[in-house]
């Protein structure tokens, strides 16, 4: 078991030692060490049971530390930093020597973001250390959005979860591309295309979902075993899946036919933001219960539904 608690400087100390510390962010919870200690972060790999091709996000207070870390740092990095961070968007730069090659699984760039939540913000002013920080969750897994979720899945390998309640955001952020000419989405993610564009102007999304390792970080992730997801419209679905072992996840409905229990609607108001908040909690209550099938509806193609459809997929594959 790890231990549970709101001390900053508990984390610290640990992290200062080089043990990791799961931290809460805005998006989802990160298993974090610090990002110049290469023991370290091979045990993050370790922990996750994660393949050294899939490089980690460096997590930092504030754009004075990036010049120790990153260079060639172009003008549009700091109009989305000025709009954006501290937030859920990740941003893609070149890195310096500096940063450990395990980090990065041997690429010239770095993700670098700047989570928005009070207690993790406090641990990176206070400790000054870049944390390399994945999602903290099994390698495959979906990610976790509460201290819970990680004691779970991770208690038995780390020492210390920094509790800082549910997620606000609820998925992982949207990373950006800038280390070449052209900025360029390479996950859909907390915060939403369009409002992105707004400050960069149109913008190319380049999402995978192949296990390949030439595509890091659009890696499918698998649901869990045995059971079976599906996208789609749900009247549709449901004509040839009912049952008592069926489950919904729907954004707003509820649908006949199917037990109560088994429908999870992720925002009775339609509110996107809401249904993304609630995503990875659902389908951890649904693993837990006597399902075989899971029909998702598809969301709506604006603001975080796209983020979602593609969490679905994910999970779906
Ligand atoms: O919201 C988030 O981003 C959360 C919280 C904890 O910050 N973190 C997160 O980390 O989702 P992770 O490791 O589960 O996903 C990060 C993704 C990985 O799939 C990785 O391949 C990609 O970011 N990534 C990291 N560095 C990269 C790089 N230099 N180039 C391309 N992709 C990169
Ligand atoms: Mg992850």
């Amino acid at each position: 078991m790890a231990k549970i608690s709101t001390n900053i400087s508990e984390a610290q100390a640990l992290l200062e030692k080089g043990e990791l510390v799961a931290i809460p962010t805005e998006t989802v919870y990160g298993l974090a060490a610090n990002a110049l200690n290469t023991e370290a972060v091979a045990s993050i790999f370790e922990a996750k049971g994660r393949p050294h091709f899939d490089p980690l996000i460096v997590h930092l207070y504030g754009k004075s530390q990036l010049n120790e870390l990153c260079q060639n740092i172009p003008d549009v990095f700091y109009r989305l930093y000025e709009t954006f961070s501290p937030g859920p968007i990740t941003y893609i730069l070149k890195k310096k020597e500096i940063i450990p090659d395990l980090v990065t699984s041997g690429n010239d760039t770095v993700g670098i973001r700047f989570p928005n939540h009070p207690l993790t913000r406090e641990l990176l002013f206070e400790s000054g250390l870049p944390l390399a920080a994945p999602s903290a969750n099994p390698f495959g897994y979906v990610s976790p959005t509460t201290a819970q979720h990680v004691e779970n899945q991770l208690g038995k390998r780390i020492p210390y979860i920094l509790d800082g309640g549910p997620c606000s955001v609820g998925i992982e952020s949207t990373i950006i591309d800038l280390s070449t000419g052209t900025p360029k989405i390479l996950r859909l993610g907390g915060l939403a295309l369009e409002e992105i564009e707004e400050v960069t102007g149109k913008i190319e999304v380049s999402t995978h979902s192949s296990s390949n390792p030439q595509a890091p970080g659009m890696l499918s992730s698998h649901y869990s075993p045995g059971k079976k997801l599906m996208i789609g419209n749900i009247e549709e679905l449901l004509k040839t899946h009912s049952g008592k072992s069926t489950a919904i996840i729907s954004l707003s409905k509820t649908f006949e036919g199917i037990p109560i229990e088994n429908q999870k609607v992720l925002s009775p108001s339609g509110d996107l933001k809401l249904a993304a908040a609630n995503l990875f909690k659902v389908l951890r209550e649904l693993d837990k219960e006597n399902i075989d099938v899971i029909l998702a509806e598809l969301m709506p193609n604006i603001g975080l539904g796209p983020a979602i459809n593609d969490r679905l997929k994910r999970a779906a594959h």
